[in-house]
């Protein structure tokens, strides 16, 4: 049971909101512009210290407002145990993040609450560029090995230097088999957790999809970066001249992606909208399915505006995953009564209506 109370204090246009939202599934409903959407950037805010839907700290704080806080009791590890989480951002710049009385860093706050977001900009991860993949790939591997973030780091600093390098011209070639050697060490490394994510991600996304496509395939795989016939080494040797002429590196785990292809061909251009949206919620799930097995503890999801996301019959599968991965979920959309009937007797559903900003007591 994860949040237990939540309190927003001017995030857009929720003034101050207050609610003890149900551990499972949350239906944020109300006309447009009441802060469904901005309910759910405030849950993320908790989760990540900011906005999914805006950098500008100007745009996420309520108009006339200098700062914005989010506050919550947090039973992160599922032990009965509440905490308090806090976080605030204020227009100058200044966060501050502390659970349990102390003050915590991104990454810490990271760990203690996974976060998935769908919406429509989740749609995306097929259509947009091999970062928003990685990113997917890179949120699994974060919340399934504790080595990941700083192995990350490490691999991230090593490519800039690397690309200054190439970039500067003239590189002592000693200079260069030193950092590329470290190059090689941690892209191998980061490699390693990634392949074994996807390894164990395909089954959990190969079965919710046998019952969300009605049987169509959809095949996942992970591309590294480079060409695995080849070691790294030899692939960065052969590509020096070509990276010294562009002045960064081109192959290696910045370039990694993930494939999904529907009979040999590109699934985002096999699919029709409807069933892009259909594979990418079950890659969402999967990553919260498999979330739950490695971890013993759910994610949260944040899922604006299903019902204009999914049609009525894949509307009603997917709440049933939503269901069996026992995660809390804030779900929004407009009108309510599309998503009543999705849920089984035994599920805690909880209601929650927006008007102007603040909450409705009429349902
Ligand atoms: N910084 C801000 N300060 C005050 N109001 C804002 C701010 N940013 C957006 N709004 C307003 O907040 C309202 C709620 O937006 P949103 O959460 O997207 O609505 P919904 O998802 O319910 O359609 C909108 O009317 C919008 O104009
Ligand atoms: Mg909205």
């Amino acid at each position: 049971m994860p949040i237990q109370q939540f309190n927003v204090r001017s995030v857009r246009n929720l003034a101050d909101v207050s609610f003890t939202p149900s551990p499972q599934i949350n239906i944020i409903h109300g006309v447009n512009g009441s802060g469904k959407s901005s309910l759910l950037e405030a849950v993320h805010l908790l989760g990540l210290c900011r906005s999914f839907r805006t950098n500008k700290l100007n745009h996420l704080i309520r108009a006339g407002d200098t700062s914005c806080t989010v506050f919550a009791e947090l039973d992160a590890m599922g032990s009965g145990m509440a905490q308090p989480l806090g976080v605030e951002r204020s227009l100058e710049g200044d966060n501050r993040m502390r659970y349990a009385g102390n003050d915590i860093d991104l990454t810490t706050l990271a760990e203690l609450l996974p976060i998935q977001v769908i919406n429509s900009e989740t749609f995306q991860i097929l259509e947009g560029s091999p970062a928003i993949r990685r990113q997917f790939i890179d949120w699994g591997v974060f919340h399934s090995d504790p080595t990941f973030i700083r192995l990350w780091r490490a691999f991230r600093r090593v490519l800039k230097q690397r690309n200054s390098l190439l970039k500067y011209g003239k590189i002592d070639h000693r200079i260069r088999a030193v950092w590329d050697r470290e190059f090689v060490s941690y892209a191998e490394q980061l490699n390693t957790l990634r392949e074994s994510y996807i390894e164990l991600l395909k089954p959990e996304f190969d079965e919710i999809l046998s019952t969300l496509l009605d049987g169509m395939k959809v095949d996942l795989s992970f591309s590294a970066g480079w060409d695995k016939k080849r070691t790294l080494d030899q692939v960065l040797e052969e590509g020096f001249e070509r990276d010294a002429r562009q002045g960064y590196t081109s192959a290696g785990p910045q370039r990694a992606d993930l494939r999904l292809k529907v009979d040999g061909h590109t699934a985002s251009e096999r699919l029709s909208r409807g069933q892009k949206k259909v594979v990418v919620s079950a890659l969402k799930l999967a990553q919260g399915v498999l979330f739950y097995k490695l971890n013993s503890r759910s994610c949260i999801y944040l899922i604006d505006d299903l019902p204009s996301e999914l049609d009525q019959h894949h509307c009603r599968l997917f709440c049933n995953y939503l269901e069996k991965a026992a995660s809390q979920c804030f779900i929004t959309c407009v009108d309510h009564t599309s998503l009543s009937d999705y849920w089984s007797p035994e599920t805690e559903l909880s209601f929650l209506k927006l008007h102007e900003g603040a909450l409705s007591t009429q349902q």
